[in-house]
């Protein structure tokens, strides 16, 4: 009988977890053969490439999304492959994490998925999305986390932790530039460097050097005419070279188009390519791959070395060690009671309370005898639909369902009325689920009902605003226009002539247009938040939460608001041949609340252009309390390039009931060789207080915070000089200021 230690004298270094992991990968490297190695780098499925058998490397199995784990589909089709054990739990989409502000949230987030994708055998998770909210039109800024590159970093990093801390690698997508869908296989991005390093980068760069993300995935679009999945200024030059990234890069699917631009320019794994050039692709063609068969015959025949080929199985043995081949891995589960918790308790704290006159809401169930509820939304199922993030869930709490749970406890009549038909359709890609949404009566038939029965009602409750079918906040296709879809806007004015009680609840992952937003009294942000979205919703609307999510993106009041479209930058402009849309980002580092905060008299001199105030501003949200933020106190009055400072700000809540205020620190600079933003978000906190209690919230930034990317050095600089920390509970309701010097 062998002894354990004879047995493990006798295990192949790359089995031994005894050694270190990059002499185990050199070790399995070795062994591999050249057909080994080329199996590995691109896919054998929609979903899965080989692992390595004769080795004992299972096969790599990845997934989307980033709310939830998606179904399964068939080996080598799109279409459902009917397993009965994957229906899963659908989180909050990404922009209400993001307007959680609470970076607790993005780690509970990142481990209930991580327990779910394990369950599923599912090695990696195609997300998160970090792409920076542009435009109000961004088809998939429902997946993203907001317009500021501070926020989606702090929230990036805890969400990838926490879902590698289960032995799953993230997949933090689509790197980079990403930021519309209608074209996005023919943008090229033309963007300053400043823009670029500033805006677009800092939440993938936070993700590659502060959580250690696995995977990354490149986007669809070109930079520099080049594809981001195979661009060597993003993958060789940032990515790999100035960021020191050891993971796998992923082509987006079909992202891959040219074979020695896989090769040489940093391309680690290729999936999704339509092989046939036509139409969508060619049955089984995994060997007709670029990182197939084409280059095992370049190296056959000389043109290339393994050098680029064994850096990259370097790192995809180096995702297996940390994944598939990861022994201390927890055992998942799906559907368990702490994941819905964990998803009502995100979708909670991100639910934005908009407006609120005269205190509306919450909602007095004890003095009321009807109540209305009024849209489709109310009926219609969120978590099915939009693209690759669309789910097939165990349950969706729908809102009208849960809107009848609260008032059957107080004995409330709960009234509802259709109002409009948006998209009827209850399934996605094979998913059908939920009950039928059909409706034959007319715009006009729908329109009167509504109005009639909201007259007398104490409340009349709006579920309206997208829906993510196509145009309406989905992959592929951006929105045509501001304005909500489907008469809503005739819809609530209507019925704010007989009811002054209105309550709107919106729906979607970006702003929309609110021309009647002075006649109506409550304005809920409600997002896409997953299975306990009517439980959620429902919450804060009645007052059982107290809603404390602040917006991670500026509500223009109109599209031309916003700098892209105030510039006409967006969509772009298409060349000649009709096969590139050159987009200039124009407007530069001032996107969102840096456009919005442009006085007008710099927007004029510089862009020639004068937009109005957002309607809601970057970091706005309101409470069913009230807070009064006090004086920050600085520690120092003075930086250096080693030190930090700390801001001490005394939060009180000064209402009657528990609630949680988010501080936000902007830094101003107040004199600099280059444009500067007016402000610049660099430190939040999320304080959660009992009535009349007071806490004193600690912000510390340091020279990092005070920087821009100088374009003549390619470096990060501060100026010495003064510069002031702006405190407030939004980016329009600063509180304090304090002044400072970096020496
Ligand atoms: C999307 C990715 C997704 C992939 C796989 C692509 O079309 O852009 O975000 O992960 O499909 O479904």
């Amino acid at each position: 009988m062998m002894t354990a230690c004879a047995q493990a004298q006798s295990l192949p270094k790359y089995l031994d977890e005894t050694i270190p992991v990059e002499q185990r990968i050199d070790d399995a490297l070795s062994r591999m053969t050249l057909d080994e190695k080329i199996a590995v780098i691109h896919a054998q499925s929609k979903f899965s490439s080989p692992g390595v058998k004769r080795l004992g490397f299972p096969d790599f199995w990845t997934d989307d999304g980033p709310h939830g784990v998606r179904p399964d589909v068939l080996w080598d089709e799109w279409e459902q492959a009917g397993q009965s054990n994957d229906s899963c739990v659908a989180f909050p989409a990404l922009t209400c994490l993001a307007a959680t502000w609470n970076p607790q949230m993005a780690r509970l987030y990142g481990e209930s998925l991580g327990e779910e994708a394990l369950y599923r055998g599912k090695a990696m998770i195609l997300g998160p999305g970090v792409n920076i909210n542009r435009t109000p039109l961004g088809g998939r800024n429902f997946e993203y986390m907001g317009e500021d590159p501070w926020l989606a970093s702090r929230m990036v990093v805890p969400y990838i932790q926490g879902l590698q801390s289960k032995g799953v690698a993230a997949c933090v997508k689509h790197y980079a530039l990403n930021n519309d869908e209608e074209y996005r296989h023919q943008v090229n991005v033309v963007v300053s460097d400043r823009a670029l390093h500033e805006i677009y980068l800092p939440a993938f760069k936070a993700a590659v050097t502060e959580a250690g993300t696995w995977g990354l995935m490149g986007a669809y679009n070109l930079y520099k005419d080049q594809h981001n999945c195979h661009n060597n200024i993003m993958l060789n030059q940032i990515l790999k070279g100035d960021w020191h990234y050891d993971g796998v890069v992923v082509s987006d699917w079909g992202g891959c188009h040219d074979t020695d631009q896989a090769i040489r320019n940093g391309l680690d794994m290729e999936f999704g390519t339509w092989t046939d050039g036509l139409t969508m692709g060619a049955t089984n063609a995994y060997d007709n791959y670029h990182l197939a068969l084409g280059y095992k015959r370049m190296i056959q025949e000389g043109k290339y070395t393994t050098k680029e080929l064994d850096d990259k199985v370097r790192r995809i043995l180096r995702l297996f060690y940390r994944t598939t081949m990861q022994r201390q891995k927890p055992y998942g589960f799906l559907c368990s009671d702490s994941h819905y918790e964990a998803a009502l308790k995100i979708a909670q704290e991100g639910i934005v309370l908009l407006k609120n006159d005269c205190n509306l809401l919450p909602l007095d169930l004890k003095n009321a005898k009807r109540i209305l509820v009024v849209g489709e939304n109310a009926i219609k199922m969120m978590t099915v639909g939009g693209g690759s993030s669309s789910l097939k869930v165990q349950r969706e709490i729908l809102p009208l369902d849960a809107m009848n749970v609260q008032c059957s406890m107080f004995n409330v009549q709960c009234d509802y009325a259709r109002g409009y038909v948006g998209d009827t359709v209850q399934s996605y890609n094979g998913v059908t689920v939920g009950r039928s949404i059909a409706e034959t009566r007319s715009a006009d038939e729908l329109l009167k009902e509504a109005v009639e029965r909201a007259r007398g009602a104490d409340y009349v409750i709006v579920f309206g605003g997208l829906n993510k079918s196509n145009y309406q906040d989905c992959e592929g296709h951006d929105r045509k226009e501001y304005g909500l879809p489907y008469g809503q806007d005739a819809l609530v004015e209507a019925l704010v002539n007989v009811n002054k009680n209105i309550v709107f609840v919106n729906i979607s992952g970006n702003a929309v247009a609110m021309p009647w937003a002075d006649k109506v009294p409550a304005i809920v942000q409600g997002w896409f938040i997953g299975s306990e979205a009517g439980e959620a919703l429902a919450s804060v609307l009645c007052g059982d939460v107290n809603p404390s999510g602040k917006l991670p993106f500026t509500w223009f009041q109109r599209l031309e608001d916003c700098g892209a479209h105030a510039l006409g930058a967006f969509p772009g402009t298409w060349r000649e041949d009709y096969k590139i849309i050159d987009e200039e980002y124009k407007e530069g580092i001032y996107v969102g609340y840096r456009w919005a905060d442009l006085p007008p008299k710099v927007q004029s001199s510089k862009f020639n252009v004068q937009t109005s105030k957002p309607l809601f501003a970057f970091g706005h949200g309101l409470s069913y309390t009230t807070f009064k933020v006090g004086k920050p106190i600085a520690n120092s009055q003075k930086l250096t390039a080693n030190s930090q400072i700390t801001f001490t700000i005394p939060v009180t809540n000064t209402g009657s009931r528990a609630g949680s205020e988010t501080v936000q620190l902007y830094i101003s600079d107040k004199k600099a060789s280059v444009d500067r933003p007016v402000k610049e978000l660099k430190a939040f906190q999320k304080v959660f207080l009992q009535p009349g209690e007071m806490r004193e919230v600690e912000l510390t930034i340091g020279v990092d915070a005070l920087s821009f990317y100088d374009e003549a050095t390619h470096q990060w600089k501060a100026e010495s000089g003064k510069f002031e920390a702006l405190v407030g509970t939004a980016s329009d309701q600063i509180t304090g200021k304090c002044e400072f010097e970096l020496k």
